[in-house]
């Protein structure tokens, strides 16, 4: 099993270019059942879940080419897609239950495999049911999978979700764009990914208003157009490495951004004395002298996002004083607080709250990343660490940063992956 070493104390200096972002990348793939037009994705990010939804779509019977070199991926739905989603591609990737929507949307009918287990929370999909059961969906579950069908076609319909998801608002989009009539959605999540796809979606020629906060209508439309579209970029990855700049009072460019649309998260950073100065396409990080702490949750965009969490809280070992952060989003986001404690960090965990005493001292350790975002925080916390870090179980890394130790390596940073 791959690892990383990481041997801390150097600055994170140079030059960082930002991909594409995951969590727009898939939705939009998934999005693609819904036409046989030839599609072009550009700046899409080359990762671990990025190759699964594309796998998963050509197991179905797309063509579809991911050029790494070019971060390009073409798709031409040439005949029929199978609807059938196997589990053993949906274990690994939650965001393959996206398929769920447009299948039904598309062809009716659908067998998509329940997702995996997820170390960060229970993770139901109820919202995505039970939005598409009131689009006129047939749902039952049978030995693992979703088996649906909607024989007549999905009919539009009000739905206002009763919580935010992120998911369920895509899903439930895509269905609605080949639903007959009007879908009201309300509740709906906001994100910048969201609005990507709709971004993707209204350029493919579906008609989707953003109508008030959180709401957005949807009619129904019968014929596609052939498109070219570029993802936007990783705003989780673009935090993360502000946060290594600032951790290890490094000078880092990082492009390839559009800073606005992160304002909340650049805001925060320059609260704890972070400084950034922004431009139009790139922001340049500096060195704070001292870092305050701060108290802070996770929320909905345009909230703090629950993915910059983990690596907020290693900004936050570093900081004067004692800082809080309340996990609003998942129930078991705090992984990585174990490992960090055994790096040496003095965090304190009551219920969705965690409480972290400021000016420790990290000291390299033997760890184990969980999740995506935990096995980030512990890469930024072994870049500060004393001595020698090494990270086990970077598969999940693989599902959501690209390249990240070549663009750490490129800035300064001792890090190597151990095959
Ligand atoms: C997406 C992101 C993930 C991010 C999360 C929250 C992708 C591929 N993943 O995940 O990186 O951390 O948004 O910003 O875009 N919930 C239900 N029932 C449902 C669906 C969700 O109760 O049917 C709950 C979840 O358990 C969670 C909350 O709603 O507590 C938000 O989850 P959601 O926004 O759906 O997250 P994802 O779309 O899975």
């Amino acid at each position: 099993m791959q690892k990383l070493e990481i041997k801390g104390g150097r600055k994170i200096s140079g030059t960082i270019v930002i991909s594409g972002s995951k969590n727009a990348t898939l939705p939009i793939l998934a999005s693609t059942i819904l036409t046989n037009k030839k599609i072009i994705i550009t700046n899409a990010p080359i990762l671990r879940d990025v190759e699964t939804m594309v796998g998963l779509l050509s197991t179905m019977g797309s063509t579809i080419k991911l050029n790494k070199k070019e971060k390009k991926i073409e798709i031409f739905n040439q005949k029929t897609l199978k609807t059938f989603a196997p589990y053993h591609l949906l274990k690994t990737m939650r965001a393959g239950v996206l398929v769920l929507g447009p299948l039904l949307a598309k062809y009716g009918m659908a067998k998509v495999s329940l997702p995996g287990g997820c170390a960060i929370g229970p993770r139901p999909i109820n919202l995505h049911l039970d939005a598409l059961k009131k689009m006129g969906a047939n749902i039952k579950i049978k030995n693992g999978y979703i088996v649906a069908s909607a024989k007549k076609g999905l009919k539009g319909c009000f739905i206002k979700f009763p919580k935010i998801s992120v998911g369920a608002t895509e899903n439930i989009l895509i269905a609605s764009c080949f639903a007959k009539g009007k879908t009201k959605l309300r509740n709906c999540a906001l994100e910048p990914e969201v609005q990507d796809l709709i971004n993707f979606l209204k350029k493919l020629g579906c008609k989707i208003n953003r109508v008030g906060k959180r709401s957005i209508d949807v009619t129904g439309v019968e014929k596609l157009k052939p498109i070219t579209y570029r993802v936007i970029f990783d705003r989780i990855e673009a935090g993360t490495y502000i946060i290594a700049a600032a951790l290890t009072n490094g000078r880092l460019k990082i492009t390839n951004i559009d800073p606005k649309v992160m304002s909340t998260e650049i805001n925060l950073l320059h609260k704890i004395g972070v400084k950034i100065i922004r431009k139009k396409n790139y922001v340049i990080v500096s060195c704070p002298k001292k870092l305050k702490s701060i108290h802070t949750m996770t929320k909905p965009y345009p909230g703090l996002p629950t993915d910059l969490q983990a690596q907020i809280m290693v900004l936050m070992t570093k900081a004067e004083g004692i800082s809080t952060i309340r996990e609003t989003i998942f129930e078991n986001r705090f992984m990585h607080v174990s490992e960090l404690r055994r790096m040496g960090a003095h965090i304190e965990i009551r219920g969705n709250k965690a409480k972290i005493i400021g000016k420790s001292k990290l000291n390299g350790a033997e760890l184990m990343a969980t999740d995506l975002r935990a096995s980030v925080s512990l890469v930024l916390a072994g870049l500060v660490a004393s001595n020698k870090t090494i990270v086990n179980r970077i598969y999940h890394l693989d599902r959501g940063y690209e390249n990240i130790e070549t663009k750490l390596s490129n800035c300064g940073a001792q890090i190597r992956r151990l095959k």
